[in-house]
């Protein structure tokens, strides 16, 4: 897939039972490239989320949406859970607590794939596999609480992955793991969508994790789109101050060696 995944134009997003009738979302225009590793960036209470649920087509019944979302790439309106996976922060809101692990990734295979539940169980011992999962035929017949919450996320990304969704919007989907798993969860979304060719949103308020991985880097500030462009020339260049007091603030970005390192 190549060319334009996704294209807001002027994009808005007002909750039914908003803040003083705020928008959450106000006048975004972006552009999601097809295979590009697209970092959401901002505050808490910035937006980031409702832009995932706007793409996912997951807002709440009543929200006032106004403004284009456009599909070059798909071809088709996008269908969710097919076309998009989900993680998010915390693998116990996706993951059902009285399924197997094996039962609750077959069964998006099963549902989206329309695989029989043989093979789409067959799958799932694969996904476990690809998402380094230790003993996946163990791991199968295990349920959620039995797992590390590292391990719960990987296999959060593994029923994400299972219906091979051109996009996955990871939302704040390291931020509750403590920065050693936090890494390895990084370097393995990384090779996912490598290998898939996937386009991946990925969500966060760290800026310095973010930039370790991914093409660009979109900030967004109090329902704002602050700037969007490549990593290295926001973090040499960026256009606003708060981008600037964003870089500033990671010590292990603002010095001059890494920016040095990071041009080409
Ligand atoms: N379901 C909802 N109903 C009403 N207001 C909402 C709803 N969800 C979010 N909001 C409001 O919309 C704004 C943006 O919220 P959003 O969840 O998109 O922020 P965020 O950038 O993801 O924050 P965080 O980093 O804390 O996850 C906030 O003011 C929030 O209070
Ligand atoms: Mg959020």
């Amino acid at each position: 897939m190549s060319g334009i995944f996704c294209s807001l134009r002027q994009l808005s997003v007002t909750y039914r039972r908003g803040k003083n009738n705020a928008a959450a979302l106000d006048g975004i225009d972006l552009d999601i490239a097809a295979g590009e590793r697209l970092a959401i960036i901002g505050e808490s209470g910035s937006g980031k989320s409702t832009l995932a649920r706007a793409l996912a087509g997951l807002l709440p019944e009543g929200t006032k949406v106004t403004g284009e979302m456009l599909w070059p790439a798909l071809g088709h309106p996008p269908r969710p859970g097919r076309d998009f996976g989900f993680v998010f922060q915390d693998p116990g809101t996706s993951l059902n607590p009285v399924l197997t692990i094996g039962e609750q990734i077959a069964e998006g295979a099963r549902r989206h794939l329309g695989l029989g539940w043989k093979r789409a169980s067959i799958r799932a011992e694969e996904l476990l596999g690809r998402v380094r999962m230790p003993q996946p035929d163990k791991a199968m017949r295990a349920f959620p609480h039995q797992l590390s919450g590292g391990q719960r996320q990987r296999v959060a990304i593994a029923a994400a992955i299972a219906a091979r969704p051109a996009l996955l919007i990871a939302d704040e989907a390291t931020s509750a793991l403590d920065v050693v798993v936090q890494a390895e969860i990084v370097r393995l979304l990384d090779g996912l969508v490598r290998e898939d060719g996937m386009t991946l949103l990925f969500i966060t308020h760290d800026i310095a994790l973010a930039s370790g991985f991914v093409d660009r880097i979109a900030v967004f500030r109090d329902a704002r789109l602050v700037e969007a462009g490549p990593v290295r020339s926001v973090l040499s260049a960026p256009v606003s101050n708060y981008t600037a007091a964003l870089i500033a603030s990671h010590r292990d970005l603002a010095t001059p060696p890494l920016i040095e390192e990071l041009a080409p």
